[in-house]
C-alpha cells in the first residue's frame, strides 16, 4: 500500500476540559516529509495523540485518504493506517527485543521480522536480550520498528531523538529518510533538534499554544532567523 493523504480541519482537542489545541488545519501530502516544531507545552504531542485518538476532540476531522479517522477508536485508527510511535518509547521492558516485534506483526507472518531487523540491525543482535537492556537508542529503534511492522501508510514520530547520542541521532535519521524514499510512508515528525528536523523535512508546521502559527517549506524557515528565534528559541539551528 503506498503512502496515505493525511488531512487535519478545524481539529480543537484536549484533556477532559482542558483545551490545548484550538482550529489545527493542514493537509500531509502523500508521502511528503513534515516537521511539526514549537516550544515545549505548545502542543506537539496533543496533536499527535489527539491524530490516534488518544485525547479529548471537540471539534474538527481527521481523515486518512478516504477513511474518515474521526470517530474511530485508536486502535481502528491502526488499522486504517495511522502509525504513532509515542515520545515515551512504549516498550514491554521485560519481553525480548524479538516478543516486542511479535506484537508489532497485527498478523503479519514472523517473517516479516526481517523487515525490522533490515532497517535496524541492531536489533537483530539484541533480538534475545529484555526490552529493559536496552539503551536508550535501541529503545526508540524497537518502539519505531514494532510500528513500521503495522505497514503504516501515515507515521507519527514523537521526538525520537530525545536524549540520544549524536551518532546514534544520525543512525534513526538514516532510517527515517529511508522509510521516506520507499513511498510507501507519509511521516510527521516532531523533534526538537530542529537543524535535524530541516534536513529530513520539506516543509515545517510550527504550533505555539495550540494554534498553527507558521506553515511553510524548511528551505523558507531556515532562511528566516527571526521567526526561528521568535517561535522556536534562540540558536536553535547550527550557525
Ligand atoms: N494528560 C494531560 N492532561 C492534562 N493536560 C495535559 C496532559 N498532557 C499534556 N497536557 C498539557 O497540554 C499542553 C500541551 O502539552 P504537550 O505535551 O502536547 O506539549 P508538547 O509541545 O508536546 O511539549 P514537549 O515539547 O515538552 O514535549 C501543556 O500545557 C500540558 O501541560
Ligand atoms: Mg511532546
Amino acid at each position: 500500500m503506498p503512502a496515505a493523504r493525511l488531512e487535519i480541519k478545524g481539529l480543537s482537542a484536549g484533556y477532559g476540559p482542558t483545551r490545548v489545541l484550538e482550529n489545527v488545519s493542514f493537509t500531509a501530502e502523500a508521502g511528503s516529509r513534515i516537521a511539526v516544531l514549537g516550544r515545549n507545552g505548545v502542543g506537539k504531542t496533543t496533536l499527535f495523540a489527539t491524530l490516534a485518538g488518544q485525547t479529548r476532540r471537540y471539534e474538527g476531522t481527521i481523515r486518512l485518504d478516504d477513511a474518515d479517522l474521526t470517530g474511530m477508536e485508536s486502535a481502528q485508527r491502526a488499522w486504517n493506517g495511522l502509525g504513532f510511535v509515542p515520545q515515551s518509547r512504549s516498550i514491554f521492558p521485560s519481553l525480548t527485543v524479538e516478543e516486542n516485534l511479535f506484537v508489532g506483526l497485527k498478523g503479519r507472518p514472523h517473517s516479516a521480522l526481517a523487515e525490522a531487523y533490515e532497517m535496524f540491525p541492531r536489533l537483530y543482535e539484541r533480538r534475545a536480550n529484555s526490552g529493559a537492556k536496552l539503551s536508550g537508542g535501541e529503545q526508540q529503534m524497537l518502539s519505531t520498528a514494532r510500528t513500521i511492522l503495522g505497514k503504516p501508510r501515515v507515521l507519527l514520530l514523537d521526538e525520537p531523538l530525545e536524549g540520544l547520542a549524536p551518532v546514534i541521532c544520525e543512525e534513526l535519521m538514516a532510517a527515517f529518510t529511508r522509510l521516506a524514499s520507499s513511498g510507501e510512508m507519509t511521516i510527521l515528525l516532531v523533534e526538537q533538534r530542529i537543524q535535524s528536523a530541516l534536513d529530513f523535512a520539506e516543509r515545517v508546521i510550527i504550533l505555539e499554544r495550540g494554534r498553527v502559527v507558521w506553515d511553510g517549506s524548511s528551505e523558507q524557515l531556515a532562511a528566516d532567523r527571526d521567526t526561528v528565534d521568535q517561535l522556536l528559541g534562540v540558536s536553535s539551528l547550527a550557525h
